[in-house]
């Protein structure tokens, strides 16, 4: 029999245990993560976490497209543009700039002709790369260039490349003929640099015709000729992306109809592809970037290989008849739409007819016997007005009927809500169509608050696009924006919001993906990079777990019992990964502060012992990450041990966290 003191002591105790259980019950009852995987919902689209590409920031010549030499072909306005005349002897060559322009149409019409006297030592020129040119210690390049012999010995060229007076590899081209032919040698960089040049000298007396300069890395992605530069390549791929859109975003209008993106001259021979300006060379006045234009060397045969390399369905976005809104608002009248209408089913015949069909052919003779199995194209970029809707009314109705399965992309504007964005959802929806792309660049407190957007619209209809969203530190197209851990935790939130329902919004994609740090002109960027190193931004980390751990099927979260996501600065969302059997929950945590919660995986299913965590996270809201310093911000991996399927867990201040269970 237990004495007083005994009971009172055991009373005490059972006190203090409901007490603590009481605090608990009020702590859980605070922060509880109820994933109800008997009540499977949705499947998740492949397709929800993708790639915006865009031609802005040097984003391909001189990023995703390796070539080092800026203006190989002397077609820049300035042929001379990113050159400079090199004489080591006297009396000094002479070098003039021809254009056979006026003889016939070429979009290649410029060449550059050097004569040498007798006792020349070297004489031609230096090419200045894209803010310099980048090589790696003991990596091998490949130099090309069409020469012809115009007269005179003319013997062979010298090419170096060099950083001041160092060398840092050299080769010889000879045995010119009086017809172009395209010579090549090797050099083997001594050194590393980014911020060397490449130098193309006559030596000897003749007089040399020269075009076409290029200095290629051998070590492409899938080492490909005219391939993409791989670390950029990989951190796509790494990301696991459901479809890569291309090739923008603005650069699709152009300021005026004829500077326009027209997807067939990025085809066939490089020096065929006919060079134009780049629409942000003059975009801001604070960034401007005289020396940017396109040279298709990166064109559209080139993306669909890049879609497929990184497993991303290909979303090509063609112009509508519509130039800039932003700047000229230049349209094709209406009844001249037919050539516009007329390229985008050459571009489906392109990508999927048989390779013995006109379209298909060409295709096959670039290397792609196969189709690409295109399935949706977008029309126009970011148009907004009725002039838009009556474009996209006459390319929807030729274009559903011949090819009723492929999915068609309309825009809803440049701003998320408004008179502008009310109209064209109106308008598209009466017209049936299939994904409407909304743009977002907004303040990091707009996408903690927005992260219920989608829980009322309308489950029938026209899916959504979530096509371009970043949040900007400062507001939008400020140079001062900055990919900080604010940004990248408020979209983390948003996109539980885009996740949980993905049974509407089908597809998502952070924009721009690629900033060069030394030739930018919008910021914030997804992916920044110098001519030789890169690093993904805490952004890039959000979008990356996401996508990696998108699971297949939806599963309802409840927060606290209720289905209001971003409660007590908790944001979660989760799915079912059926191939792997696995739950796959992603909680966001805003606060600056630790949260303890019970997760409860509801339903008859147990899940495993062990689970693993991926956690995002930075006490330092201003975090960002850097070429020096490249994962400040990233995700750390860690094993847990689960009591149950309810189970206590820690969510770090400001963090994103992903947990994945098995299901036994
Ligand atoms: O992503 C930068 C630009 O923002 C895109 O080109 C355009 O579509 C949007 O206005």
């Amino acid at each position: 029999m237990k004495t007083r003191t005994e009971l009172s002591v055991w009373t005490r105790l059972l006190g203090l245990i409901c007490v603590i259980g009481l605090v608990t019950q009020v702590t859980l009852a605070q922060a509880n993560i109820t994933v109800q995987v008997d009540k499977p919902g949705a499947p998740v689209p492949k397709t929800l976490f993708g790639l915006f590409f865009e031609d802005i920031n040097f984003g391909a010549d001189g990023g995703l497209y390796p070539e080092r030499i800026k203006n190989r072909s002397f077609e820049f306005p300035n042929p001379m543009m990113g050159w400079t005349k090199v004489d080591r002897s006297e009396p000094k060559a002479q070098l003039h700039v021809f254009d056979q322009g006026s003889i016939k149409d070429t979009a290649n019409s410029h060449y550059v002709r050097i004569k040498a006297p007798a006792g020349n030592k070297g004489s031609g020129l230096t090419n200045e790369g894209f803010r310099g040119i980048g090589v790696e210690k003991g990596a091998e390049y490949t130099f090309s260039i069409m020469v012809r012999r115009v007269d005179g010995p003319a013997g062979h060229l010298r090419v170096e490349i060099n950083e001041g007076d160092r060398l840092l590899g050299e080769a010889r081209v000879s045995n010119f003929t009086k017809d172009w032919k395209t010579y090549t040698a090797t050099l083997r960089a001594s050194d590393t640099s980014s911020k060397a040049g490449l130098t193309v000298l006559l030596e000897g007396e003749g007089t040399v015709d020269i075009d076409m300069v290029s200095l290629y890395p051998k070590d492409t992605y899938q080492n490909r000729p005219n391939g993409l530069r791989k670390d950029l390549v990989t951190l796509l791929k790494d990301m696991k992306p459901g479809f890569l859109r291309f090739p923008g975003g603005c650069i699709v209008e152009g300021r005026y109809l004829d500077q326009r993106y027209q997807w067939k001259t990025t085809i066939g021979d490089l020096d065929e592809r006919r060079l134009i300006i780049n629409r942000w060379n003059t975009e801001f006045n604070w960034r401007l970037t005289p020396d940017y234009y396109q040279s298709f060397g990166l064109g559209y045969y080139e993306y669909f290989l890049l879609s497929e390399d990184i497993g991303a369905e290909p979303l090509p976005i063609l112009n509508c008849g519509m130039a800039c809104q932003f700047n000229s608002s230049e349209l094709a009248p209406l009844e001249d739409l037919d050539h516009y209408i007329q390229d985008a089913i050459d571009l489906i015949e392109f990508a999927n007819a048989p390779a013995n069909t006109e379209w298909g052919r060409k295709r096959a003779q670039m290397g792609h016997p196969r189709p690409f199995n295109l399935k949706m194209i977008g029309i126009g970029n970011e148009q907004w007005g009725p002039q838009y809707v009556e474009r996209y009314e006459v390319f929807a109705k030729v274009l559903k009927q011949k090819y009723p399965n492929v999915q068609l992309v309309s825009s809803a504007g440049p701003s998320p809500d408004g008179e502008r964005f009310d109209f064209l959802w109106e308008k598209l929806r009466a017209l049936n169509a299939d994904l409407i792309d909304e743009h977002y660049y907004m303040a990091p407190k707009w996408f903690r608050e927005n992260a219920g957007r989608y829980d009322n619209y309308p489950r029938t209809g026209p899916k959504v696009f979530a096509g371009e969203y970043a949040a900007q530190s400062v507001g939008i197209a400020s140079p001062d924006n900055k990919n900080n851990w604010e940004c990248a935790l408020s979209e983390a939130a948003f996109i539980t919001g885009l996740e949980r329902n993905a049974d509407v919004v089908a597809m998502t994609s952070y924009a721009p993906l690629f900033g060069h740090v030394d030739a930018w002109q919008w910021t914030p960027n997804m992916i920044w990079f110098d001519n030789l190193r890169s690093y993904g931004t805490p952004n890039y980390y959000v979008q990356r777990l996401f996508s990696v751990n998108r699971g297949t099927r939806l599963l309802p979260v409840l927060l606290d019992g209720s289905n209001k996501n971003g409660q007590g600065e908790v944001y979660a969302t989760a799915s079912l990964d059926e191939p792997a059997r696995e739950v796959i929950v992603k909680v966001v945590n805003t606060a600056a502060t630790a949260k303890p919660i019970t997760i409860d995986i509801a339903g008859p299913k147990r899940v495993g012992k062990t689970g693993n965590t991926f956690v995002l996270a930075s006490s330092d809201l201003k975090a960002e990450n850097s070429l020096d310093n490249p994962t400040r911000v990233a995700p750390v991996e860690r094993q847990i041990t689960v009591s149950g399927n309810q189970f206590p867990f820690t969510l770090t201040p400001q963090s994103l966290t992903v947990i994945r269970l098995a299901l036994r």
